[in-house]
């Protein structure tokens, strides 16, 4: 028999730890890490058309157009059709792109298999990013007010889809406060393979 795929969404909001637990369990697993702030960040690097568009909004703190990021995620899932599975780092962030995910999966009967969501306080997400902002070039991370907006956007539009995966049996909160290590113990208690 086929083995199942893993396609795990690792949620949270910006600062939560996303793409820094997404190295350690895309080595463990096998995984293709698929973060659309990354692929958005490669456009805007590339100063492409959409990189472009995209530079404003990511630096207002707002989200990109559902189409946008839909489009990007279909692309990579086709290009990389033989996969153990996938992280899904920052996406999906609406219910829009929720649906659109499932939409994919399911056609492939390669569903989504859990959603964990990283959860940290507020005032340590601002102290991480600002911190981040110090060293880094992502332009979104220099301003606190940026960071509470990139905040605020994920509570109204994102955090919803905690009750999206909740009415299909997926969600998953784990703590994303303490060691980086201690954080990867969790996940991977949690997927449990
Ligand atoms: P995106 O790139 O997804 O950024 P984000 O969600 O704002 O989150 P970050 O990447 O900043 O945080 P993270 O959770 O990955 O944490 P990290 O591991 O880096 O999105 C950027 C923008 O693109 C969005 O605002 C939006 O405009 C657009 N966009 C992207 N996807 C979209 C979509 N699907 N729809 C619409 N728009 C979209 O860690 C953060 C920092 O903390 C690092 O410095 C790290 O070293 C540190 N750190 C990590 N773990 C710990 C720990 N345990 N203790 C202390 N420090 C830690
Ligand atoms: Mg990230």
């Amino acid at each position: 028999m086929k083995k199942k795929k893993l396609n795990i969404v690792l949620f949270g909001p910006p600062g939560a730890g996303k793409g820094t637990q997404s190295q350690f369990l895309i080595e463990r697993y096998g995984l293709v890490h698929l973060s659309t702030g990354d692929l958005l960040r490669a456009e805007i690097k590339a100063e492409s058309p959409l990189g472009l568009q995209a530079q404003e909004i990511i630096g207002r703190g707002d989200l990109v157009n559902d189409d946008i990021v839909i489009a990007m995620i279909r692309n990579k899932i086709e290009a990389h059709h033989a996969a153990a599975g996938f992280i899904f780092d920052g996406f999906p962030r609406t219910k829009a792109q929720a649906e659109a995910l499932d939409g994919m999966l399911n056609s492939k009967s390669e569903p989504i298999t859990a959603m964990l969501a990283l959860e940290v306080p507020e005032e340590e997400l601002v102290k991480r990013l600002l911190n981040r902002g110090k060293t880094s070039q992502r332009a979104d991370d220099q301003d606190e007010a940026v960071i509470r907006k990139r905040i605020g956007e994920y509570e109204q539009k994102t955090a919803p889809l905690k009750e999206y995966y909740s009415a299909q049996g997926k969600y998953t909160g784990i703590d994303g406060v303490g060691t980086i290590a201690e954080i990867t113990g969790r996940l991977v208690q949690a997927i449990g393979e």
